[in-house]
């Protein structure tokens, strides 16, 4: 139900829908695409990025947030920590329980590899689970790889890195197929064929969605699939560390049992790292339609490590986010509803932009239309523009929002707003880190034996991702990494001796800056009580008693 304050708003909007209806708003010019981005895209405000001061990327840039996080102490003392002997030894270690997780464990436990997960919390509590609107691939007959690839790197600003675009279009089609083997249910016609739409900067419709809950429904096969294999796991335990031997392999991690406190370690031939994205770090106070988990602790390991970074600059702020009711501020409003025809128009009905230009764009457009047109619908939490979802259902007829989009819809009707009858509130979200750890086409780094599959990585997507592009992505660079670290695994016939001898200079680039030595990373998980409650969390305050026991403190 929406306050009577909205209400002349959505009469407004009622009024020139009829007129809006077949009324396509004109496309920018690459000039003016430009001139928004750098108005009013989050990433163009310089005072909210700074040069990180530590590590081998000094001097990139990166929001304050991220950087307070690698300019930070780890909870070890490398000088002092005693490392436990380790609790498990395997061939493949793989850190994150998400879709690049679970794909990368599947490919290299059929190459043969014993494979250890570990996440912080549970077997698919990732952003995967929570994708929405589909997954790209070029399989049609008007599509082709080349295709996806140009659109990819137009979406990317041309600044993507154009081996791991090509390995991600060329790797599509197959993903697919493979996902349909696993019995991923994808919508499909009549006639067996699958279904594709249009997402914002595809010059085909080659997004395949299951309804409006396709990342659920991937990582539910993926999650089957893993079970069934028996492939060995350890749930809500977190990486605080990675280690490495003395000639610089990478060489497992250090862990914390988030029950019990207990902090042990895994050696390992190779590790793979799959820990997803940064909503959580909410930069620049923006909401996040990430899940809980999403607190960029992998960046953090594999910077400390001495990967290097691409792109940590760019954050995706995905254009429609819930901007009422406050209960799901930020939530995401799948792209999907865009297109299936639903237009953004501001509080006086007002079409702006084109609702499917790149979402750096379309955020970019809607940040102008609220902040410095002041043509928003005011709300306690700032503001929105109206996403017209009635439009849906007289283009395509009743009923179909609720079949197309059934977790749209009921996410609004819990709240009493029905979207195949009124508009719904939007707003910009933060939704996806666009850089991360620099890898190659199998996910390899700079560091040996240190892989990256998913968000954590960086490159693919240049400096801005396409709609449905990160599903493939995980699934392609996840399946590759597992595959190429258990063939290297078998190249190595003993593990190093575990060290963290890396960490010595890096606390000393930290103690020479000043850097408080409260300040401790990864994240690991939000805190959202208020500031007078906070204090540290039960497995940290652990971690700390464990420390002192065994620096014989
Ligand atoms: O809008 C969406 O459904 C989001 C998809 C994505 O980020 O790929």
């Amino acid at each position: 139900m929406y306050p009577q304050e909205f209400y002349e708003s959505l009469k407004r909007v009622e009024a020139t829908r009829k007129a809006r209806l077949n009324q396509v708003f004109p496309r920018l010019s690459m000039e003016e695409r430009s001139a928004l981005l750098e108005k009013f895209h989050p990433d163009y405000k310089k005072e909210t990025m700074r040069e990180i001061s530590v590590g081998i990327s000094k001097g990139e840039k990166t929001p304050h947030e991220f950087a307070d996080l690698l300019e930070a102490y780890s909870y070890l003392d490398p000088k002092r920590f005693v490392i436990p002997a380790p609790k498990y030894e395997v061939d493949v270690l793989i850190i994150g329980g998400g879709g690049a997780g679970v794909a990368a464990a599947l490919t290299a436990s059929e190459v043969g590899a014993d494979v250890l997960l570990v996440t912080k919390l549970r077997i698919g509590d990732a952003n995967t689970t929570m994708a929405q609107g589909g997954i790209q691939a070029a399989d049609k007959e008007n599509d082709s790889p080349a295709i996806h690839y140009l659109d990819i790197m137009g979406g990317g600003g041309f600044k993507n890195i154009p081996e791991l675009v090509r390995a991600l279009v060329n790797d599509g089609p197959e993903v697919i197929r493979w996902l349909e083997e696993l019995g991923v249910i994808f919508d499909k016609a009549e006639d067996g064929t699958m279904l594709s739409i249009h997402g914002g900067g595809t010059s085909r419709k080659r997004m395949h969605p299951c309804r409006d809950y396709t990342g659920a429904e991937i990582m539910r096969c993926l999650k089957d699939e893993f079970l069934d294999r028996k492939i060995k796991y350890i749930e809500y335990t977190a990486s605080i560390e990675l280690l490495k031997d003395n000639v610089g392999n990478c060489v497992g991690a250090v862990l914390v049992n988030m029950e019990t406190g207990e902090v042990f370690t895994i050696k390992s031939k190779t590790t793979i790292l799959a820990t997803g994205g940064a909503g959580r770090l909410h930069i620049q106070g923006f909401p996040t339609s990430n899940h809980y988990g999403a607190t960029g602790d992998g960046v953090v390991l594999a910077y400390r490590a001495g990967a290097k970074l691409i792109y940590l600059d760019t954050i995706q702020y995905h254009p429609t986010g819930v901007a009422f009711p406050e209960q799901i501020l930020g939530q995401l409003i799948t792209e999907k509803v865009r297109g299936l025809g639903a237009q953004l128009v501001n509080a006086y009905g007002e079409q702006f932009i084109y609702e499917l230009e790149t979402r750096d764009v379309v955020a970019s457009a809607i940040i102008r239309e609220v902040q410095e047109r002041q043509k928003g619908v005011v709300t306690s939490t700032g503001g929105g523009v109206w996403l017209d979802t009635p439009l849906i259902e007289m283009k395509f007829g009743k009923g179909t929002i609720q079949k197309q989009l059934p977790a749209m819809y009921r996410q609004f009707i819990k709240f009493g707003i029905d979207m195949t009858q009124e508009p719904v509130l939007t707003y910009p979200t933060q939704h996806y880190q666009n850089g991360g750890i620099l890898c190659n086409e199998f996910g390899e780094t700079n560091v040996p034996n240190l892989y990256v599959a998913g968000e954590v990585s960086g490159g693919v997507h240049g400096r801005n991702r396409l709609m449905g592009n990160s599903l493939l992505d995980v699934l392609v660079f996840g399946r590759r990494a597992g595959r190429h670290a258990a063939e290297k695994s078998k190249e190595i016939s003993k593990i190093g001796e575990p060290t963290l001898l890396h960490l010595i200079d890096y606390h000393s680039e930290l103690k020479k800056l000043g850097i408080p030595e409260s300040r401790r990373s990864p994240m690991i998980l939000p805190d959202y009580r208020p500031q007078e409650f906070r204090g540290k969390f039960h497995f940290l305050s652990k971690l700390t008693e464990f420390n002192a026991e065994r620096n014989n403190i």
